[in-house]
């Protein structure tokens, strides 16, 4: 059966300062999968999500997401997805839940299940401490429980497991999967913890110098690497065989 595209990206282009970082790029990410987007630092990924996010206006190409035109239905898309990019900016004087009541105000959704989100992503107990008192592994959790609590369709995570201890990142890892599996979203998600997108991801993107050059199924990967997931990215990285 075909599977439906939540995110679509065609031939897009950005250009900072006359330099082109994103280079003719095209994404696509299917409903309800976990796609790992990997690539070296500078490669473009924030970039690409900030793109995604309407935060930055490409210079040329075309978005889709959840088949509408980016260009033209940016609020209506922006209520569909839930992100956290590069590091999360609070109201540093506000408690979680204050900034988290903000954050439901400005999406236009009832202030509910504040309580139930802090939980889920282990903060519960500090709901009214001031952001400013808290631990880097905090903010990364509150940042997630931002970015979901408004049940977005989509979730774009950027390095969302920076700063967080053993345990956090596993709780993470499981909270990803429930919300893919239970709760109808699809993930995106960068990190440079290969190990950690070999968990969880169903697809794979790989970004060299803004064009994407590879977009393959993880199961796919490790019929051909069965060490996993690092061994097939520095291979690429090496300039190695591609098209798994
Ligand atoms: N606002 C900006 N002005 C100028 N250049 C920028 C700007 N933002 C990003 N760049 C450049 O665009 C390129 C891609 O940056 P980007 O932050 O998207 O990379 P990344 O893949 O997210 O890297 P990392 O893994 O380090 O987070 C880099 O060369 C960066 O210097
Ligand atoms: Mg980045």
């Amino acid at each position: 059966m075909k599977k439906e595209v939540v995110i679509k990206t065609k031939r897009l282009v950005k250009t900072f300062k006359g330099k082109e970082v994103i280079k003719n790029f095209d994404m696509t990410v299917q409903k309800g999968t976990i796609y790992g987007f990997l690539g070296a630092n500078g490669a473009g990924k924030t970039t690409v999500f900030k793109l995604l996010m309407g935060l930055l206006i490409p210079n040329a190409g075309k978005i889709e997401i959840l088949g509408l035109d980016h260009a033209e239905n940016k609020y209506e898309i922006l209520q569909c997805i839930g992100s956290i990019i590069e590091t999360p900016i609070f109201y540093e004087h506000l408690s979680a839940k204050e900034n988290l009541e903000i954050h439901l105000s400005y999406m236009g959704v009832p202030n509910s299940h504040i309580e139930n989100t802090l939980e889920i992503v282990g903060l519960k107990g500090v709901g009214k401490q001031p952001v400013s008192e808290f631990s880097l592994g905090m903010r990364q959790r509150l940042g997630i429980a931002r970015a979901i609590i408004h049940k977005p369709k989509i979730l774009i995570l950027d390095e969302p497991i920076n700063g967080l201890d053993p345990i956090g990142i596993r709780e993470m890892r499981e909270l990803f999967i429930d919300l893919v599996t239970n709760q109808n979203m699809t993930i995106l998600i960068s990190s440079h913890i290969l190990s950690e997108i070999e968990h969880i991801a169903d697809t794979i993107g790989v970004i060299v110098d803004g064009n994407i050059i590879e977009e393959v199924t993880l199961s796919s990967i490790k019929e051909q690497y069965p060490d996993g997931l690092e061994d097939y990215f520095f291979n690429l990285m090496k300039g190695g065989n591609k098209n798994v």
